[in-house]
């Protein structure tokens, strides 16, 4: 039986992407009966890659076996398992970006990495599985919605955009419907329609299955985007993150123009806290995120009607995350040591979102380690769509070389700064690409309360922690009994 209260879970472990939050950690989340989620997001670059490292603990090969259509997870595993891993020095095989059109082979990959990440964080429990998706990485996000559905996902939540069109999606998914997402494209004419599609019935070749519909959480970061996704959503949305600036990842610019402190941060000020009283007006439960994850914050969450609240950083750094363990180990020791900052980098993400780095030596934040990279756009999940003169779509991304994006029409402003976040966020979990020059840098995202993080640890010398720690403080004394919110609209 899934336990699951009228208003959802009370702690949802946030999507952390690429593969922070993957399935070790949404599944210790989620058999605690709280809400543990993925993160889908480039998941079909993280899938081929582990398949190249040898699957060594053979988790990801057992969950391709549940697959309902094995002659695709065949084609997968002939074409990326390395039996026994890849020597450490050999570069990863190149994956083909997908772009407006995917190919039938990139349409299997995507499905099915969705499938084995969900179904494994669904393994060996009866709790809740979300996924997380950023709305600004288009291409892949029917196929993914679909395989994770089919792995029986229970919530998807989605961020970093306006996901309007996602709740009615995920109801036609259910049908065994065909959708489409509207494609935003820069320099789109009012007469052009660009979408994307995906038909179940083409890629089951007919045999449809009925899925359940998950929950649909939009991630928000003003009372605006809110009312406006409740009222005029394609579809039901069942919830709300709000999510501050300083929480961990991408952070909603700040409203009525940009403003800067000396270390070039976005200032945020008032206009940009969210007035609870318009949430608690629409009637659906909502969630709080951005330092959130610590001791008593859950009750002060529900006191103001919150259903819950989200964390990120707390769970970045646990035994079960996907981050590195050397990584892990230094940020724990400094974090001891209150000696960790964090910079809210305007420029970094391609995306244009300001974006939260940890300053740590030997990552992309350290300008010195980071001038020796060449640029290059390998794996394209931030590529932006453009209209080419003869209407066909172009993809650019400003964290491409710069000449290459000149030439596509990109500004030359647009590239300052930018650093490349696939290549960086693979790295953090161990999966980064082998270059000529040598191994891509990591890049490490996470909130500006990252210090904290060592009231996790069980004693002065301990130098990890794990999700249950992260859990047991922010459940209180009492972890199993359940609070209530003042006011509480069920799901
Ligand atoms: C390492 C890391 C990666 C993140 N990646 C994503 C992401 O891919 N999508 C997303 O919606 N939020 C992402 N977030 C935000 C979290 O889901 C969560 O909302 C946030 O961390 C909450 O604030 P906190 O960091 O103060 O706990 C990320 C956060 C961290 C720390």
């Amino acid at each position: 039986m899934v336990s699951e209260h009228m208003n959802g879970p009370q702690i949802i472990q946030g999507g952390m992407g690429v593969a922070v939050s993957n399935w070790k950690l949404a599944r210790a989340v989620a058999r605690r009966n709280q809400l543990g989620v993925v993160s889908g997001t480039a998941i079909d670059a993280v899938l081929v890659r582990r398949l190249q490292n040898g699957d060594p603990d053979g988790d990801i090969r057992h969950a391709l076996d549940e697959f309902p259509f094995p002659e695709m997870t065949e084609r997968i595993l002939h074409r990326y398992f390395i039996p026994g891993g890849k020597q450490p020095e050999q570069p990863y095989a190149p994956t083909m970006m997908i772009s407006q059109q995917p190919t039938s082979e990139q349409i299997e990959l995507v499905v099915i990495a969705n499938f084995v990440e969900v179904l494994l964080a669904k393994t060996g429990h009866d709790g809740l599985v979300g996924i997380n998706y950023l709305e600004k990485i288009q291409t892949p996000t029917l196929p993914s919605l679909y395989g994770a559905m089919l792995a029986g996902v229970d919530y998807v939540l989605m961020g970093a955009g306006i996901p309007r069109w996602i709740p009615g999606i995920l109801d036609r998914l259910s049908e065994g419907q065909p959708v489409t997402l509207p494609l935003a494209v820069v320099g789109a004419l009012a007469t052009d329609n660009y979408c994307l599609r995906f038909s179940p019935h083409d890629f089951t070749c007919g045999e449809v299955p009925w899925l359940r519909r998950p929950k649909f959480l939009a991630i928000v970061a003003s009372t605006t985007l809110g009312t406006m996704l409740a009222a005029k959503s394609d579809g039901h949305v069942d919830g709300f993150v709000i999510e501050g600036p300083t929480a961990g990842g991408h952070n909603s610019p700040p409203r009525g123009g940009s403003s800067f402190n000396e270390q070039g941060e976005p200032i945020y000020g008032l206009r940009d806290a969210v007035d609870l009283s318009v949430f608690r007006k629409l009637g659906r439960p909502f969630w709080l995120a951005g330092s959130y994850g610590f001791a008593e914050q859950l009750p002060a969450a529900m006191q103001q009607g919150a259903a819950g609240i989200q964390v990120g950083t707390a769970f970045a750094f646990c035994q079960e995350s996907g981050i590195e363990d050397s990584i892990k180990q230094r940020v724990i020791a400094l974090a001891k040591r209150n000696m960790l900052s964090v910079r809210t980098d305007p420029v970094a993400s391609p995306t244009g979102f300001p974006f939260k780095l940890l300053q740590l030596n030997g990552t992309i934040a350290d300008d010195r380690a980071s001038e020796s990279r060449c640029r290059v756009c390998d794996l394209g999940y931030l590529r932006q769509a453009f209209r080419k003169a003869d209407g066909t779509v172009g993809w650019r991304c400003s964290g491409e070389p710069i000449n290459a994006y000149l030439k596509k029409g990109g500004e030359i402003h647009e590239t300052a700064g930018r650093k490349c976040l696939c290549n960086g966020l693979m790295a953090t979990v161990g999966l980064g690409q082998q270059r000529r020059r040598g191994a891509e840098l990591p890049m490490v995202t996470c909130g500006n309360e990252v210090n904290r993080i060592s009231q996790f640890l069980k004693s002065p010398a301990a130098g990890s922690y794990s999700a249950d720690d992260v859990l047991d403080a922010l459940l209180g004394a009492d972890a199993n009994s359940r609070l209530e919110p003042v006011s509480s609209p069920s799901l």
